[in-house]
């Protein structure tokens, strides 16, 4: 009878690409700005990003316009934005040219968002004040993990 032999890798050994990150181990990157970042995944290529992100109580973040779609899975807390209010478990999609003009958690809430592109941020006026194009997110995941 022959050997069960494991199943093979979906990655060559040694691939730089593959990941594997243990969230409970990694620490949370405060931003300063009432978030704190566990950034897991940067591409250098598109600027796209995946990360768990911490909200205070009462944290506003900035108005936004998303210049590609993103999606966020509340793991616990809650998301009031544009769509509603998003309790623990909600999963959210918003598509390019979502634009979030308050986006708050009344309780502290932790988050995993996927964003596939760049942020635009809204002065008062509605005017671009800047845009994230995800470089600090891959340059945070480089400091935390020490690979691109
Ligand atoms: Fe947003």
């Amino acid at each position: 009878m022959a050997t069960p032999q494991a199943a093979a890798s979906p990655y060559p050994v040694g691939d730089p690409f593959a990941l594997l990150v243990d969230t409970e181990a990694t620490a949370w990157d405060e931003t300063g700005g009432g978030n704190a970042l566990k950034v897991l995944w940067a591409s250098e290529e598109t600027g796209a990003w995946t990360a768990l992100i911490k909200s205070a109580a009462g944290q506003v973040n900035a108005p936004h316009v998303h210049l590609g779609p993103a999606n966020f899975l509340v793991l616990s807390g809650a998301i009031e934005y544009r769509g509603g209010f998003a309790p623990t478990g909600s999963f959210i999609y918003e598509p390019i040219g979502a634009v979030h003009g308050a986006t708050t958690t009344p309780t502290e809430t932790i988050y995993l968002s996927n964003v596939f592109g760049p942020l635009a941020f809204l002065d008062p006026d509605g005017s671009v004040a800047h845009v994230s194009n995800g470089e600090h997110m891959l340059r945070r995941f480089v400091e935390l993990h020490g690979k691109r």
